[in-house]
């Protein structure tokens, strides 16, 4: 076994080989077609977004973050209705390529994940959600560690804090740098694997810690007001995404003003 595929071999986010992740495999094995556990969460994270703003495109313009958005689209597809500006932040330079190519005219595979977004209130409200991403996305390469404080008025996080080193500390860290850079208020969304043991992308093995409901709501709850966790049960063993996992973890609250 190759020494960084071992899960007792800690390894940090900065030893890991993020330039060379393969953004099209990641996609193609995650996103190339909408699997059950990312549907439900698609449809917890539309209707916390949508009942936040009550279903209408808010007066004061709205920016939106979303953190380590790496080969996924869907994230900011449900900020999309509510920001006049969203920001993909990602370290990986092959990331950063892939997510720039995407934000200038996606792929037809993300119209699947917008259908689901359809069933919320306000997103209707975008009739070209290519034409829309394209206008309010700028894509951002830069460490989540050094995240500005209370920049953005929404945000997401998907399958990033945990999925980034085996390192707890760095697990809560990501946590606290995500919500810190949130303002008072902000309405948020962060999705997490539990108990990951990594994950291979391509040629490369990716570290990844064990964190489990208790860890999400232990990090995030300082932060929070209103915060509601729910937890995806794996589809059953033909339809998991890989091995070694246990089910999907997605948190939704609003930044409390801590
Ligand atoms: C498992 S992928 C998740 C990608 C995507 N958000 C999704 O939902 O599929 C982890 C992502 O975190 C990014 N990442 C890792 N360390 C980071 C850091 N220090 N700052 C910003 N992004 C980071 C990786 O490049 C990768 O895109």
């Amino acid at each position: 076994m190759d020494p960084a595929s071992d899960p007792s071999s800690a390894q940090l986010n900065r030893e890991a080989p993020w330039d060379a992740f393969d953004s099209d495999a990641y996609s193609e094995h995650n996103y190339r077609a909408l699997r059950p556990d990312d549907h439900q969460i698609i449809e917890i994270v539309r209707d916390h977004f949508a009942a936040h703003f009550h279903g209408r495109r808010p007066e004061r313009p709205v920016t939106g973050v979303d953190v380590g958005a790496g080969a996924n689209l869907y994230p900011a597809l449900a900020m999309l209705p509510w920001c006049r500006e969203i920001t993909m932040f990602e370290r990986s330079a092959a990331n950063v390529a892939w997510l720039r190519s995407q934000v200038a005219g996606y792929a037809p595979n993300w119209d699947e994940f917008w259908e689901v977004l359809l069933h919320g209130d306000g997103y209707a409200e975008v009739p070209d959600p290519r034409a829309a991403l394209r206008a309010a996305a700028t894509v951002q390469p830069g460490d989540l560690f050094r995240l500005p404080s209370r920049r953005w008025g929404m945000g997401t996080m998907f399958f990033v804090a945990e999925s980034l080193s085996t390192s707890h500390a760095e697990f809560r860290k990501a946590v606290n740098s995500f919500a810190e850079a949130l303002e008072p208020g902000s309405p948020f969304a962060a999705a997490f694997m539990e108990n990951s043991e990594g994950y291979q992308v391509g040629d490369h093995w990716f570290p990844a810690c064990a964190v489990t409901e208790h860890d999400v709501e232990a990090t995030l709850a300082p932060y929070s007001e209103d915060m509601e966790i729910v937890r995806i049960a794996l589809p059953g063993e033909q339809a998991a995404l890989r091995e070694g996992y246990t089910g999907m973890i997605v948190a939704c609250g609003r930044r409390g003003a801590v």
